[in-house]
């Protein structure tokens, strides 16, 4: 069971990822002058100081909501795919508009041709996205033996291990390098801003600040400056 925050005296920590989002969030802490003190791509340092009181910690984007979850972390970033498949117990008060693509269902173009797979059939899946795939599928009654994946999905069809993947697409490169094809779309997929609801509640006058200020930098549009 996730604990409250017990280090009421610490600096309001938020819970980043590096990678591709990285890029579009800088531009946002920046509008909300939250800026780090250190280049946070290129430091190895795990936890970062920023202006406005702030400290950063720079973690795998799969670990953000689990962070914030505990209460280590009083907000982070993070990917509406990982919210939805993993369904941490934080609040979601604000969708960043960054990071912006499609969770979809793809396969080989002679397969989907073929049209969905019926009710009463059995496909096997590569993907991440355990949870939201199986959904998918029972609720189809499709039976999908999901097969684990912690990326390069779009291999699997071609090595004839699944039938489908369940995988991100952002501009569709990927698939089409790889002589895939989208059948379906499952969801729209972009940043949020996550909060631990036991910070929220004692520490909102540090918390709601935050959120205002990027609120207002998405509102501007700060990530696409
Ligand atoms: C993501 C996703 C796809 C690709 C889609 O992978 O899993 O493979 O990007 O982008 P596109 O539609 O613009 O081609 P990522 O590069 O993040 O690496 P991963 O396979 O390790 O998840």
């Amino acid at each position: 069971m996730p604990r409250p925050d017990l280090q009421t005296n610490r600096p309001l920590t938020i819970a980043l990822s590096k990678g591709r989002i990285l890029d579009d969030t800088l531009p946002l802490l920046e509008s909300a002058g939250l800026m780090p003190n250190e280049d946070l791509n290129k430091t190895r340092k795990l936890m970062v100081d920023g202006a406005g009181g702030v400290r950063f910690l720079l973690i795998r984007a799969a670990d953000v909501a689990t962070y914030v979850e505990h209460g280590a972390a009083d907000m982070g970033i993070v990917g509406r795919d990982l919210l939805l498949e993993h369904r941490p117990h934080v609040m979601q008060p604000l969708d960043l508009g960054i990071g912006c693509c499609r969770l979809c269902v793809a396969g080989p173009s002679e397969l989907v041709a073929q049209g969905e797979p019926k009710a009463g059939s059995r496909i096997r899946v590569a993907t991440k996205y355990d949870y939201l795939t199986e959904r998918y599928y029972l609720s189809r009654g499709v039976h999908a033996d999901i097969i684990h994946l912690y990326g390069s999905m779009e291999l699997a069809p071609l090595v004839g291990m699944a039938d489908r993947i369940v995988d991100l697409v952002e501009t569709g490169s990927t698939l089409k390098a790889n002589n895939l094809i989208e059948e379906t779309t499952l969801f729209e997929i972009s940043s949020r801003l996550a909060v631990n609801p036991a910070s929220m509640a004692t520490r909102k006058t540090l918390i709601q600040p935050v959120i205002d200020a990027l609120s207002e930098a998405v509102n501007k549009g700060a990530s696409k400056a």
